[in-house]
């Protein structure tokens, strides 16, 4: 069965999209895409061959050779045909940025991204490379929380709290605020005494994330 985290990302693509899954290892996502008709046909890729034969190998399982294409490669430069959606999940944000800096993402209208770390980075650079942010959601598994953004072709300005909190999270996820605060209040413990201005600079933090919780 599919993770609920992988799930949730299947319901952030419509029929008409045309797919690429970069860094898709197992290729169970674009399985269960093709599987439970949500899409016709999918390309999936992998950078690292282990990753790919793994991929291949559930694809021949469920017996969707004709419909789940997996390639070998890095990032964009797999697909030379037309793709306007990608999705990326479970890489870090500099990797994923390093994957987008490349000539075709100027075609690509939509990117669903599921990052492990630097959600501020990825919506900074992507909001400034001419994307606006669509979608955000969260979800809960296995003691993770999990970020989905879904980027659109197209301007909109941002603030900076907006960008490092999430212009739709922010607003509707009190408890991954709660969690967060946590997180934050570890983080202030730890830093020794003597050492103010850091100190200082998370406690502001905290007093927003505090404003976000009520
Ligand atoms: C942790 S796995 C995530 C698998 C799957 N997307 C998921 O969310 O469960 C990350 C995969 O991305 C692949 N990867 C990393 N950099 C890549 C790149 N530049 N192009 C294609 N695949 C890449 C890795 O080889 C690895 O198999």
């Amino acid at each position: 069965m599919l993770s609920k985290r992988l799930k949730s990302i299947a319901g952030l693509i419509k029929e008409t999209d045309n797919v690429l899954d970069i860094g898709c290892d197992h290729a169970l996502l674009g399985i269960y895409l093709v599987k439970s008709k949500i899409l016709d046909s999918i390309i999936v890729s992998d950078i690292n061959e282990k990753a790919l034969k793994s991929g291949l190998k559930n694809i021949k399982k469920h017996k969707v050779q004709d419909k789940v294409d997996a390639r070998l490669g890095n990032g964009l430069e797999v697909a030379d045909e037309h793709i306007d959606t990608v999705i990326i999940s479970g890489l870090g944000a500099s990797n994923i940025l390093k994957i987008l800096n490349h000539p075709k993402t100027k075609d690509l209208k939509k990117l669903i991204i599921q990052a492990n770390n630097d959600h501020f980075m990825l919506r900074r650079v992507l909001t400034l490379k001419g994307f606006y942010i669509s979608h955000e959601s969260l979800v809960y598994e296995k003691g993770h929380y999990y970020i989905n953004i879904v980027f659109e072709k197209g301007k909109r300005k941002y603030t900076r709290k907006e960008l490092i909190y999430g212009p739709f999270l922010m607003y509707a996820n009190k408890d991954y605020y709660d969690f967060l605060l946590k997180k934050k209040k570890a983080i202030i413990d730890n830093i020794p005494k003597y050492k103010i201005i850091t100190i200082l600079k998370h406690k502001k933090d905290e007093l927003f994330l505090k404003k976000l919780t009520k």
